[in-house]
């Protein structure tokens, strides 16, 4: 049964602002470890898709966020929540510590979905429970 659905949309264009302010810092804010890997190898390849991997992340974990129903209050926090990639390339959500204890805690599972173009990221997220 669904627990909670949360959508978000994100304008490329503050986090590219962001970046250019506040550097590596603000990448490293929002994202897991393994997340700040990726999109650093991505950023050393091509800066653009730096900025669109980290838009993606950011719009999937307020999606996220609103699906089970806290926002960006304790214990959901942007790098305990973090968006990783099946080998199929379908993106799946991954958590940590007292966030991953609250999900199942609850029996939830979620399912993520994102895309971007030119200037918005968006994302679509579908938390279920065991429990009715
Ligand atoms: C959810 C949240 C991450 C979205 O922030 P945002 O990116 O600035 O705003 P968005 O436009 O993407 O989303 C806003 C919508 O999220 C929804 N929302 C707010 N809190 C939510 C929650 N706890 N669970 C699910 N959805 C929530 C509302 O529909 C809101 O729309 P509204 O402003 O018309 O009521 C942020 O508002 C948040 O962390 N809220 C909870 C903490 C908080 O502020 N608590 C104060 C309560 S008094």
């Amino acid at each position: 049964m669904i627990y909670g659905i949360g959508t978000d949309i994100c304008d490329v264009r503050r986090i590219r602002a962001s970046l250019a302010r506040h550097g590596d810092r603000f990448a490293h804010k929002i994202l897991s470890e393994a997340e700040f890997a990726t999109w650093q190898a991505r950023s050393a390849r091509w800066p653009e898709r730096g900025i669109r991997y980290l838009a993606t992340r950011f719009s999937a974990k307020e999606a996220f966020s609103k699906a089970i129903g806290l926002g960006m209050v304790m214990p959901m926090t942007w790098r305990l929540c973090e968006v990783s990639k099946l080998p199929s390339g379908k993106p799946a959500i991954v958590l940590h510590g007292v966030l991953k204890d609250w999900f199942e805690a609850r029996h939830l599972s979620a399912h993520i979905s994102v895309t971007d173009e030119t200037d918005y990221a968006a994302s679509f997220c579908v938390v279920e429970t065991q429990n009715p």
